[in-house]
């Protein structure tokens, strides 16, 4: 069985995860959607909220595993007699962190491997970062989020203000 790890930090998830998912879902038996700590990032969601939400707009699709895990991803990968990592490359700018990522996940678990799917251009400018940040003004992020995360972040503003 080939089984895949997506990992990612989900705060939350946008259409852009979902493409990758998908897609992802399409080529591989299994897909475990993993919430990661990314020690660069200070959440805006839990991790149970992230789960929570990844498993809402996930639900429809059958080969799908959502979960979380804190420690480093490649003891992960393993535990889960997982084959492959999979990720989304947006742009230029995301390569070299992601090739950095790839290549120290390779010598600490070299029968691993990292598969780079682009993500499809009309999600090319969307980053969790962004859709937090124009939800943050109330401004309607429905394009770049399904319903249920956009009523999360409606939530989430709510509470802070
Ligand atoms: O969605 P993100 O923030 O780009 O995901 C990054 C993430 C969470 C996959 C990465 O930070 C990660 O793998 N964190 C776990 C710790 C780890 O294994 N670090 C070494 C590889 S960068």
């Amino acid at each position: 069985m080939k089984i895949a790890v997506c990992p990612g930090s989900f705060d939350p998830v946008t259409y852009g995860h979902l493409d990758i998912i998908t897609r992802g879902a399409a080529v591989f038996d299994k897909v475990i959607v993993a919430v990661l700590h990314n020690r660069n990032k200070q959440p805006m969601f839990s991790i149970d909220e992230r789960v929570h939400l990844l498993k809402q707009v996930t639900s429809h699709i059958e080969n799908i595993e959502v979960d979380s895990f804190n420690g480093l991803l490649i003891d992960y990968v393993k535990e889960k007699n997982a084959q492959t990592i999979i990720r989304g490359l947006r742009a230029v700018s995301d390569f070299e962190y992601e090739m950095q990522a790839a290549s120290i996940n390779k010598k600490l678990g070299p029968e691993i491997e990292t598969f780079f799917m682009m993500t499809s251009n009309h999600y090319s400018y969307l980053s969790s970062s962004i859709v937090k940040e124009v939800a943050k003004y109330q401004a309607d992020v429905s394009d770049l989020v399904p319903v249920e995360i956009a009523d999360a972040l409606k939530e989430k503003f709510k509470v802070e203000s």
